[in-house]
């Protein structure tokens, strides 16, 4: 039976919640209101680091990259990754604009899966009741039997509606995508969702051009940030780019169309880095630094495998865009995960 410890958090806030031994102190606090900057939940980018100044906590070991061995000195460890092993006390940046949503437990059932691309669909799961979310975050997507979960960012818009969609790309022997979601998950299936996670987005509201990146499946949050961004201000400047190698890889293309018809100020540039003849040819770093002579006062998201978030924030920061206004979500195949899948 685990044991409850008490965490008391000190800050700019300060609060006070139950942990079980076995429970990351993360979870502790999204599920009590006490909402700290998260974004991939592995234990890999550093974002959720807390300093702990009384009692103690177990880890694993955590790469001198994503916090170094002096913030680790200095008792620094990360939330998402320790569970305590007494009564402690952290000090935490609890002044973040990180989302506040609560985190939940949910069963939602499939109501539809529909192909999208090549080895690529969405899934729509439909939970009992709308869930309170950011746009850019994700959910954890337990895989049956597995004892492993996958993180999917929500690609619909927060709305009062109850369905969920996720983008799922199949991973060659991926235990998720090749040997569940595209082997044998089919509508009418239940699945347990845990969540939402991260803080992709911090300033929607801002009102300078908004640069939208994505890779691959890495359109998904993009697509709930761009609509989001555009049911609050119809008319907002957004420019969306979509990088594939392939075109069979594109997709909803005529959708962005669509949405570029009903609101003037939004482009869609489809970007195919290995084929030509659909698209743009090359990278979406490549099109935006053609498109744009500077990117002072805009904003970007950008999400994707590493490669290209990397390229991308290049081609933003050598167009003079502030690099406090370029919000990143890297995420890879699920044989070497480290943040979001997609
Ligand atoms: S290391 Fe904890 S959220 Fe990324």
């Amino acid at each position: 039976m685990s044991v409850r410890h008490r965490v008391q958090v000190s800050g700019s806030v300060s609060a006070s919640v139950e942990c079980a031994d076995d429970q990351r102190l993360l979870d502790a606090f999204l599920r009590n209101n006490v909402y700290l900057p998260n974004s991939c939940n592995q234990g890999t980018c550093g974002t959720c680091r807390v300093k702990v100044t009384c009692g103690s906590v177990s880890a694993p070991t955590v790469d001198d990259d994503v916090l170094t061995p002096e913030l680790q000195a200095e008792g620094y460890v990360l939330a998402c990754q320790s569970t305590p092993d007494s009564d402690v006390t952290i000090e935490a940046p609890t002044e973040s604009s990180a989302p506040r949503h609560r985190l939940r437990d949910l069963t939602g059932t499939v109501s539809e899966i529909r192909a999208l691309a090549r080895d690529t669909v969405a899934v729509f799961v439909d939970v009992t009741e709308p869930l309170d979310f950011s746009a850019g975050q994700y959910m954890e997507i337990t895989v049956p039997g597995a004892g492993l979960s996958r993180p999917y960012s929500m690609a619909n818009p927060p709305s009062t509606d109850s369905t969920l969609e996720f983008h799922v790309r199949r991973v060659a022997g991926g235990t998720a995508t090749d040997r569940w979601i595209f082997d044998s998950l089919s509508s009418g299936n239940r699945v347990d969702l845990r969540g939402p996670w991260g803080d992709f987005v911090h300033d929607l509201e801002t009102t300078g051009p908004m640069i939208l990146l994505a890779g691959g499946t890495g359109l998904a949050p993009l697509k709930s940030i761009a609509l989001e961004a555009l049911s609050l201000d119809p008319e907002r400047e957004v420019h969306l780019y979509h990088g594939v190698r392939y075109a069979d890889d594109l997709y909803e293309s005529d959708f962005w169309r669509s949405i570029g018809v009903a609101h003037p100020g939004f482009r869609y540039q489809p970007c195919v880095s290995r084929e030509t003849g659909v698209g743009r040819p090359g990278y979406v770093g490549d099109a935006v630094a053609d498109d744009f002579a500077t990117l002072r006062g805009a904003v970007a998201y950008v999400c994707g495998p590493p490669a290209m978030v990397d390229g991308a924030i290049k081609a933003c920061r050598r167009r003079r865009m502030s690099a406090r206004h370029i919000h990143r979500e890297k995420y890879t195949p699920a044989t070497e995960l480290a943040s979001v899948e997609g």
